[in-house]
């Protein structure tokens, strides 16, 4: 597969750049900046891309990378901070500018360029920087400036080096999207031929590689992404997949019967489903504490798992799906090529002694709406694909205090009435403006029932009941999130329902902040 390799400067835009080179239909995946020359040319890539970075190429500890790439005759990008290595690796200067730019410039075109063609004379783009590049190095020529950089474009068409000092992976660089094809098409004459079609034949001949005649394993949680994993290693190993599903009691109305429903019926994967409803209530008897009940929750599920993988028999393959975010939240990175894959975060699969698995994870370098495009194309149902963000220890954490079987039951029964109400409200919004998460559709929305009780009347009786909050965000990324303005009238009928359907429950509020400074769950 031609793949474009990104060299990871210790940049908060390289997968971006990665994503943005997949959107224009070619592979691309990240890697760390120390590779050496022979390591990457053993790659065979298509083309290089060095990413930004936050350091300053002269601070003590500036990530490098091999001057000898640059020999390789490989067509390269850099990118601000690879700009920037690039000019002072080939002789050029760089210097610290008085003013730093960052956010939007006016960028003017010089002479002929091959990477800025199709772009207009004068242009938006985005910077975030400190030094800049004073002095291209010799055989390179200046194809663009801006007020406080001299050197905002730089390209050596006989060696097929180009580099920017701003960001064309940003939405906010005007033409980003053609600078990017310049490159892979006019420059690295790449085809546009990478499709989630084929992404699919080409994992599952690597899956198909690795796994040989053994078997492998998977956890599936419910969720988005260790289904597809499921889904795409089945495509490869058929019925030497085996999936186990621990139902741990914790999910919401509806959910483990349809994982028994897509996996056991209809895909027809080998499916254990694992009853751990009681042994998980007794684990959290009396336990409020949100981390400690985190902790007994993740520490069981691996137990439970690995009880059910040794009733198996021999298995050497453990399918995890981890998906890119994963990585960069356990702070972890890789270190290039199919097998040599290095990430903190596997050391918390606590492996009981003397067992091990071989890990295959074939969505690792994918971003989440890459990972539900890739599910489509499985043919998973789109109600999986497009399930909204759910936490890991479910329900657990949206029951404010000790977890009883009561209570799951209440939240259970108000959270199905607020994702009714809420999917309808979306789908409305869908409708009408043809965008999945367009502007005030809600992104996460769910029940929580806090640990108080309070006086209400139904009929001509007192009550002292349970209330239930509501929570309904907007967001893109879980990150940042701000409370969905709903019309009143949604509002008063997913109460309205909620207390005259849910026995035990006589009052609804409205969680109305944003995160920061809450955060989108309550534990
Ligand atoms: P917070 O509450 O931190 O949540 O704003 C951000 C996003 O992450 C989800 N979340 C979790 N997911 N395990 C998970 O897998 C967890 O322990 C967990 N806690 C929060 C949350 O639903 C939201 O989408």
């Amino acid at each position: 597969m031609q793949t474009v390799y990104v060299l990871d400067f210790g940049a908060q835009y390289a997968q971006l750049i990665a994503r943005r080179v997949r959107d224009l239909h070619v592979y691309s995946e990240v890697i760390p900046c120390d590779i050496s020359a022979a390591e990457l040319a053993a790659l065979e890539p298509a083309a290089i891309i060095l990413s930004g970075g936050p350091a300053s190429v002269y601070a003590e500890d500036a990530p490098t990378m091999d001057p000898a790439i640059f020999e390789l005759g490989i067509p390269i990008l850099g990118l601000c901070y690879g700009q920037q290595v690039m000019a002072l690796a080939l002789g050029g200067e760089v210097g610290h500018t008085d003013v730093g730019e960052y956010g939007p410039a006016r960028l003017t075109r010089g002479c002929a360029s091959v990477l800025l063609t199709g772009t207009p004379d004068i242009q938006t783009v985005w910077m975030s920087h400190r030094d800049a590049v004073t002095r291209a190095p010799e055989g390179f020529m200046v194809t663009a400036t801006t007020e406080a950089c001299p050197v905002a474009a730089m390209e050596n068409p006989q060696r097929r080096l180009y580099a920017t000092q701003f960001h064309p992976e940003v939405r906010h660089t005007e033409a980003g999207q053609t600078i990017l094809s310049n490159f892979l098409f006019a420059v690295a004459g790449l085809a546009p031929n990478w499709t989630m079609a084929s992404f699919i034949e080409d994992k599952v001949a690597e899956i198909r590689e690795t796994v040989g005649q053994g078997r492998a394993i998977c956890a599936l949680s419910g969720g988005v992404d260790s289904a597809v994993c499921a889904a795409l290693v089945h495509r490869a190993i058929g019925e030497r997949l085996t999936c186990v599903f621990v139902d741990h009691g914790l999910l919401r109305a509806g959910e483990a019967e349809g994982v028994e429903r897509v996996f056991g019926d209809a895909f027809g994967i080998p499916l254990v489903v694992v009853d751990a409803q009681r042994r998980y209530l007794d684990l959290l008897a009396g336990v409020a504490d949100p981390e400690e009940k985190r902790r007994r929750i993740g520490g069981e599920f691996w137990k439970v798992f690995f009880e059910e993988a040794a009733k198996l028999g021999d298995v050497q393959f453990l399918a995890q799906g981890t998906i890119y975010p994963d990585i960069i939240e356990s702070g972890a990175r890789k270190t290039g090529g199919k097998a040599a894959t290095i990430k903190s975060h596997h050391n918390l699969i606590p492996f009981p002694p003397g067992v091990s698995f071989e890990l295959i994870e074939p969505l690792d370098h994918l971003f989440k709406d890459e990972v539900r495009e890739l599910g489509e194309e499985l043919g998973l149902p789109s109600k999986l694909v497009w399930r909204q963000p759910f936490p890991g220890p479910g329900l657990a954490i949206r029951i404010l205090g000790p977890v009883t079987s009561e209570k799951l039951e209440l939240v259970r029964a108000a959270d199905a009435i607020v994702r009714e109400e809420l999917d309808a409200y979306n789908a409305r919004l869908f409708e009408k403006t043809g965008e999945r998460n367009s502007a005030h559709a809600c992104w996460q929305y769910f029940a929580v029932l806090p640990d108080i009780k309070s006086v209400g009347v139904m009929g001509d009786e007192r009550t002292y009941e349970r209330p239930v909050i509501l929570r309904a965000v907007e967001s893109a990324d879980a990150m940042t999130a701000d409370w969905a303005r709903l019309p009143h009238d949604v509002l008063a009928q997913i109460s309205r329902r909620i207390v005259g359907e849910v026995p035990g429950l006589n009052r609804v509020v409205y969680d109305i902040t944003s995160k920061p400074p809450a955060t989108i769950e309550w534990e």
